[in-house]
Parts: structure tokens; C-alpha cells; sequence
């Protein structure tokens, strides 16, 4: 058996989930890798913080240099969220020459490019399946099978929170604080929700998820983004008499004029297959001009489901540490007068 040490960045939600399915599955991961992972150091804000995970308080540290400087270290787990310092780490990290796996839609969307040229120059991989809807492999599916396929459009429930917080508020009746807490409660919401809530994290999965289908750069920056925060339980409940009812969506689509993109609340009839998709279940559908439409459903977020997500990029590197993944081309942008800036 061989012996793989990995970093970890982050022991909130995604990171105590990612220990947890580990301790479960490690005997089950080694028979079928030869390879026994082991997480010497784990980077945290506030090491005195109580922690529902077992670790050994040798395990964590504050400083990214014991990970970053450290040689028997071949990969790096970033779930810690935000821009930076995950930015600066990862490519101190990719530049290393270490492999990284991260869960940071919203760093991925912005930032992408130079991370991924980073991994490309230094003959590593940057791997983000937990980025979109959590436990579902849809990223593995575009990057590591769809190459045959003209994608045409992409769409689909892409955050959990606020596909909980519509299902909770229509059948429960409860008020949208109600129900963003519980959320909140479940691991489920970004630590700032707004994200959620306002669109922000479904247009990050969006442009992750269109960049791959099509091969371009679609900024987050560029797509135009309403969030759930102005329905009412009343809209979803006269909805459902007229026979619809409102999800929050993200769709891409291949036009004569380019990629059309958006992320917003839509009216669905009862008989559409995502109508039945509800709490923080995702929902992603890809078109192919030769496949037709694949719609793949399952837990969009919290700590298991992302979990698996990472640990399954984990143990795809164990593999194969050469060639995971087919190289992503994000370096063509879609709106190339597009002032980032001024926009958000
Ligand atoms: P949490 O807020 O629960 O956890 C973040 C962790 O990172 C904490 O342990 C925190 O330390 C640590 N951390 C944050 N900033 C720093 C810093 N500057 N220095 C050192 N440690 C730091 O976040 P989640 O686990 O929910 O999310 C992590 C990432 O995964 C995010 O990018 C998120 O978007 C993504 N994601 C989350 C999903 C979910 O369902 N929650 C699903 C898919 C992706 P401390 O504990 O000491 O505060
Ligand atoms: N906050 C995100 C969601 C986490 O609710 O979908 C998963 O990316």
C-alpha cells in the first residue's frame, strides 16, 4: 500500500463531512486504490472552536505554510471558501507542484483562468467537482466524457438553500427568515447567504458549468441574476392553483448571436421534471446534439454530499494521478467589452 498525505483547508462543513466519509470509507478506498490517505494538517480560522468531527489537535494548525512547504504533501483540499487567502494558497499550492481539489464555485468562477493556467504549467491537476450541485458528478460528466457532444444548452436547479427554502415556504407555509435559518442550520447556506439567496452562487455554478460545455469564458460578472428574496408564500401558493410551480434556474444556451446566460426564478408547469426536484435537491440537464437531453438529480449541498464530491476527485487522482480530466479551455471570452468592474 502506498501511503498519500493530503492538506485540508477548512473543518467547517465540507471539511468535517470530508473526515467523516473518510473514517467511514478509508478501508474501502485503500483496498480499491492501494492507497491509504492520511491528513497530517488541517488549516483552520479559530483552532480553539468546539468541533463535531474527531481530530487530533495535532492535526490543525492556522499556518498554510506547514502545508504549503511541506514535500510529502502531493495534494491540497481547499474548502474553506472566499477569494483570498484560498487564492494566493492554491496557487502557492498549484505552483508547488502539488494537486489541488477545491469546493470554491465562486473563486473558480472569477478566477479560474489563472488557476487552471497555473495547473497546466505546472503539469498538476485542479480539481472542483464539489463546486456544482454537490454529490452530482455533472462536472466529471462535461469534462471527463462529453467530448463527442455539441453541448447546446445547459439548465438546471444549481442551490440547494434556495430550493429548500421554496419547497419549505410552499408546503409549510413558513416565512422566508424561517426557513433560511433552518437552511443555515443544515449546512446547507454559503457563510454569507446573501450569496444564496440573491443568485450569486447559482450564477458562479452557471458560469463553471457553461465555460465547460462550450469551451468559453463566461465571467459571473456577465450573467444577468434575480434571486428568490422578493417571493412571497402567497406567489408560490397561487402558483400551484394555477398548476405551476417556481424554482430558481440557471440556463446557458448556444445561440446564432453566442451563449445566452441567466440565473432567476421561473414559473414551471407541474408536469416539467424539475418541478418535482425539492428541498436542496439540484437538478442539471445538458443537452448534446447527438446524445439528446441527460438530466442527472441528487443532493445539491451539505456536508455528505460534498463530501463525496471531494473525496471521489481524491481517490480519481489516486488513480490516475496523470490524466484525470480532459484540460478545460476557459481562456475565450464570450463578452470581451464587458467592464467586470462596473458591473458588480
Ligand atoms: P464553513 O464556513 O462551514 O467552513 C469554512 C472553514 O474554513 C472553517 O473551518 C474555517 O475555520 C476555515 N476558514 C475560513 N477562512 C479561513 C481563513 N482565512 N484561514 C483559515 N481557515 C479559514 O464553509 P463550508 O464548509 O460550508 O464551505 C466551504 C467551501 O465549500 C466554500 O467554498 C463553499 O462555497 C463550498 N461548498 C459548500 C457546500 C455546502 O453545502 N456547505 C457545498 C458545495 C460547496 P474555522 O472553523 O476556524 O472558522
Ligand atoms: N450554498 C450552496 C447551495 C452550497 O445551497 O447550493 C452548495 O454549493
Amino acid at each position: 500500500n502506498r501511503r498519500v498525505r493530503a492538506g485540508l483547508l477548512g473543518l467547517g462543513t465540507v471539511g468535517s463531512g470530508f473526515i467523516k466519509a473518510l473514517a467511514q470509507n478509508g478501508e474501502s478506498i485503500r483496498q480499491r486504490t492501494g492507497c491509504e490517505i492520511e491528513i497530517p494538517y488541517i488549516l483552520v480560522r479559530n483552532p480553539s472552536k468546539e468541533r463535531n468531527v474527531k481530530v487530533k489537535p495535532e492535526q490543525i494548525t492556522t499556518d498554510p505554510g506547514v502545508i504549503l512547504s511541506s514535500t510529502d504533501i502531493p495534494v491540497v483540499i481547499e474548502v474553506m471558501g472566499g477569494i483570498e487567502p484560498a487564492r494566493t494558497i492554491i496557487l502557492s499550492a498549484l505552483r508547488a507542484g502539488k494537486h489541488v481539489i477545491t469546493a470554491n464555485k465562486e473563486l473558480l468562477a472569477k478566477h479560474g483562468p489563472e488557476l487552471l493556467r497555473a495547473a497546466e504549467e505546472s503539469g498538476v491537476q485542479l480539481l472542483f467537482e464539489a463546486s456544482v450541485a454537490g454529490g452530482i458528478p455533472v462536472i466529471r460528466f462535461l469534462q471527463g466524457y462529453l467530448t463527442a457532444n455539441r453541448v447546446h444548452e445547459v439548465s438546471g436547479i444549481l442551490n440547494g438553500t434556495t430550493n429548500y427554502i421554496l419547497t419549505q415556504m410552499e408546503q409549510t407555509g413558513q416565512s422566508f427568515a424561517e426557513v433560511l435559518a433552518k437552511a443555515q442550520e443544515l449546512g446547507y447556506a454559503e457563510a454569507d447567504p446573501t450569496s444564496d439567496v440573491e443568485g450569486f452562487d447559482a450564477a458562479y455554478k452557471l458560469a463553471i458549468l457553461t465555460n465547460l460545455a462550450y469551451d468559453v469564458q463566461v465571467s459571473p460578472y456577465e450573467i444577468p441574476r434575480e434571486g428568490i428574496t422578493s417571493i412571497q408564500p402567497l406567489d408560490l401558493k397561487w402558483a400551484r392553483e394555477f398548476g405551476y410551480v417556481i424554482k430558481l434556474i440557471g440556463r446557458s444556451r448556444r445561440t446564432e448571436a453566442g451563449i445566452d446566460v441567466s440565473v432567476g426564478p421561473v414559473l414551471l408547469p407541474m408536469s416539467h421534471p424539475l418541478a418535482r426536484v425539492n428541498d436542496v435537491f439540484n437538478a442539471v440537464t445538458i443537452s448534446g446534439d447527438v446524445v439528446g437531453d441527460l438530466t442527472f438529480i441528487g443532493k445539491g449541498a451539505g456536508e455528505y454530499p460534498t463530501a463525496s464530491a471531494v473525496l471521489e476527485d481524491l481517490t480519481a487522482l489516486l488513480r490516475q494521478p496523470g490524466q484525470v480530466l480532459r484540460s478545460p479551455n476557459w481562456e475565450t471570452p464570450v463578452y470581451p467589452d464587458v467592464n467586470q468592474e462596473a458591473v458588480r
